[in-house]
């Protein structure tokens, strides 16, 4: 490991992390397309300590899970010393599990003389690319454990190819891996903290029920899905180490890996804890975290099993895949798109586009454009909503199957974190700067009240312009159904708004674009500026909704009503799931805690996060 020269290094590093963070998000550059959809290239610090990243002097350790199958396992490593190292330094850690403890003297005699001729083969088998580990087990402990502890990363230089024993590789693998290392792990320009490894299988299987077809076109050669495959994985040090650390907190806390809408749960139902699959993929839900795959088409990968009969399989199966070798290569292997043209897709095979910050009018027109469904726009408002009622929120959406939001919020590390899991966002400070807005004289909470307003403003006037009609809705209200944005309303009007709430509906009308124009947008920041002054203390009646109610009124324009009937007002009174009858949303006072709206929701089973904030189910919805 390339470790620290100078005590003062590590300061260093910092800095420079957050001074490509900073220039990153704050780059005034004119928007373009590519800008747009910008996968979240931040820093990647390991790059920044290397002194020459083209080279970098990473370490690869192969760690392959044994058991019983001598002839699997001889298939196995002759394949991998087959394999083209480039004259690089390449570990081999054999991990063969133990026998499970049997009665009967020729079933033990037997066993034993197996385990032994396997010891005996591994011993004698020659690897000349690096060192050569034999960790022989002492009992049985299953896939799970010889997964989990097959590997604790030395460092952030080395990679983990973790392979059981009735694979077969390519002998072109290795040169795959390690353009993909140099190219995805450090280049920066090219890094994802989202990526947690690469698998060489060829992908077959979507796990979210009812999840979309795997399907490619014939052009893609590398994507990203959220899924591990078990049949030759990379993994990346950090976000494995990150596992372990996340598994061993769970496991200690009597935590299940329950993820509802998945196969996979139904796989740990019934096997338990002799699979690790649902543990990384619940892991991997949590996070928002993607693996690489490849698509070399006529169903060829660099890593094939043999699905021998063993502990996956009763019956020996066959090859999955074929192996592509020299003789098949009708494509260069080694060339890597830059990550920002790669597709990324969830566990229901769905596409999700990381890294949407929207940062002024251009960008928003560009994502407008992009959205699959052309007609309604939901703006959701995260202006002092807690972060666990956003993310419950999002898992509301998921399950309604309500795609057509983009997100409203003050620059965060959250609203960041939000956009690498593939929502779309609006960065309010950034908006409100590209717009002018820091000119104002306001600070603090008077301040955000007003920029939180004015890009409002501003978002449904170039809906307007574009043809979209958009909704204002608050993140403190949770629908039950995606109905009130599909209904058509009365034709008399084309702006709708509930008086108590903050709800609100602008029709793109020559009519409406007519009234809000650049005149009403600064009436509405005059207005807004005036009640804050009046009153600084409370932020009570200066909103969005307020401020332009008042505005539409003063000009006569007509308002249609948003029924409030349909909503139902938590915080005090009996409630219970039957009294929700066919309530369309539930909202809350802004003033309310977190802990009471937690339990408020938890009664009504509205409360759809785990402790990790992350959604409890998996909604797959074709598309
Ligand atoms: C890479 O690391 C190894 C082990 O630390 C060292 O022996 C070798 O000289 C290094 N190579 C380069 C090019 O830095
Ligand atoms: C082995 O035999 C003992 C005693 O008869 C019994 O308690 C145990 O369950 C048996 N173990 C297995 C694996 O069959
Ligand atoms: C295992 O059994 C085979 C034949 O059944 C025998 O040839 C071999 O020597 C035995 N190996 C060991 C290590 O006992
Ligand atoms: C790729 O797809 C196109 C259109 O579906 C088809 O015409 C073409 O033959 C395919 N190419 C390969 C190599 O499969
Ligand atoms: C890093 O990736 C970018 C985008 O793919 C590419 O243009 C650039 O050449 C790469 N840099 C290196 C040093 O390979
Ligand atoms: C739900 O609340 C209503 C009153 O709002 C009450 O009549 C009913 O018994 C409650 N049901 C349950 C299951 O608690």
């Amino acid at each position: 490991m390339v470790g620290p020269k100078r005590p003062f290094l590590p300061l260093i590093l910092i800095s420079l992390t957050a001074f490509f963070c900073y220039s990153y998000y704050h780059s005034s550059l004119p928007p373009s397309t590519s800008e747009l959809n910008p996968t979240f290239t931040l820093i990647n610090p390991i790059h920044a300590q290397s002194h020459n990243p083209t080279f970098p002097n990473f370490t690869f350790v192969i760690k392959v899970l044994a058991f019983n199958r001598l002839d699997s396992l001889s298939r196995c490593l002759r394949s991998l010393a087959n394999a083209d190292y480039l004259g690089d330094r390449v570990h081999l850690h054999v991990h063969i599990d133990h026998f499970a403890h049997q009665n009967g003297s020729t079933i033990v005699d037997q066993k034993l003389n197996e385990s032994h001729r396997i010891l005996e083969f591994v011993d004698g088998f020659d690897w000349k690319f690096g060192e050569k580990i034999v960790h022989y087990r002492t009992t049985n402990v299953g896939l799970q454990a010889q997964w989990l502890e097959a590997w604790w990363p030395r460092s952030d230089n080395e990679f983990a190819f973790v392979v059981e024993d009735d694979l077969e590789v390519s002998s072109l693998y290795y040169e795959f891996v390690k353009s993909l290392i140099v190219n995805f792990y450090y280049n920066a320009s090219n890094y994802s903290p989202s990526i947690y490894g690469a698998s060489l299988q060829r992908p077959r299987f979507v796990p979210g029920k009812h999840g979309n077809k795997l399907q490619l076109d014939n052009q893609t050669r590398l994507f990203l899905y959220q899924l591990v495959g078990t049949w030759g994985q990379i993994l990346f040090p950090k976000p494995w180490k990150e596992f372990r650390l996340w598994y061993d907190t769970n496991k200690a806390k009597d935590i299940r890996p329950f993820l509802e809408g998945m196969v996979t749960t139904g796989w740990y139902k019934k096997m338990g804890e002799r699979i690790w699959t649902p543990w990384f993929i619940k892991f991997i839900q949590s996070r928002g975290y993607f693996n690489i795959y490849t698509n070399f088409l006529h169903e060829r990968a660099l890593s094939v099993s043999h699905r021998d009969a063993g502990v996956n399989y009763g019956k020996t199966a066959g090859p999955d895949s074929q192996l592509l070798d020299e003789r098949s290569l009708d494509f260069n292997i080694l060339e890597m798109k830059p990550l920002s043209s790669l597709k990324w897709f969830d566990f229901c095979f769905r596409e999700v586009i990381p890294g949407r910050v929207i940062r002024n009018t251009d960008e928003l027109g560009l994502l407008l454009h992009s959205l699959k469904k052309r007609d309604n726009v939901i703006f959701v408002n995260l202006f002092g909503v807690s972060d666990s009622v956003a993310r419950n929120l999002l898992c509301h959406f998921e399950g309604l199957n309500i795609r057509n939001y983009i997100l409203l919020g003050p620059e965060s590390d959250f609203l960041f974190d939000l956009a690498r899991r593939g929502h779309p966002v609006i960065n309010v400070d950034q908006f409100s700067t590209s717009v002018g807005l820091h000119k104002l004289s306001s600070q603090g909470s008077s301040l955000e009240t007003i920029k939180d307003i004015l890009v409002h403003a501003y978002v449904i006037k170039k809906c307007m312009e574009d043809g979209y009609n958009s909704w204002v809705i608050d993140g403190n209200v949770l629908f039950l159904s995606g109905d009130l944005f599909l209904e058509s309303r009365d034709p008399n009007h084309d702006f709708f708004l509930a008086n108590r709430l903050e709800l609100f509906y602008a029709r793109s009308s020559s009519t409406a674009k007519n009234i809000w124009d650049n005149n009403f947008v600064s009436k509405i920041l005059a207005m807004a500026e005036t009640l804050v002054r009046k009153d600084s203390t409370s932020r009570g009646d200066i909103s969005f909704v307020h401020v332009v109610a008042n505005l539409l009124k003063q000009n006569g324009v007509s308002i249609g009503k948003l029924d409030e009937i349909i909503g139902m007002k938590i915080g005090s009174g009996n409630f219970n799931k039957s009294s929700l009858g066919d309530k369309k949303f539930v909202y809350w006072s802004d003033e309310m805690g977190l802990d009471s709206i937690q339990k408020w929701l938890e009664e009504l089973n509205l409360w759809v996060i785990d402790k990790d904030s992350s959604c409890t189910a998996v909604v797959c919805h074709k598309s």
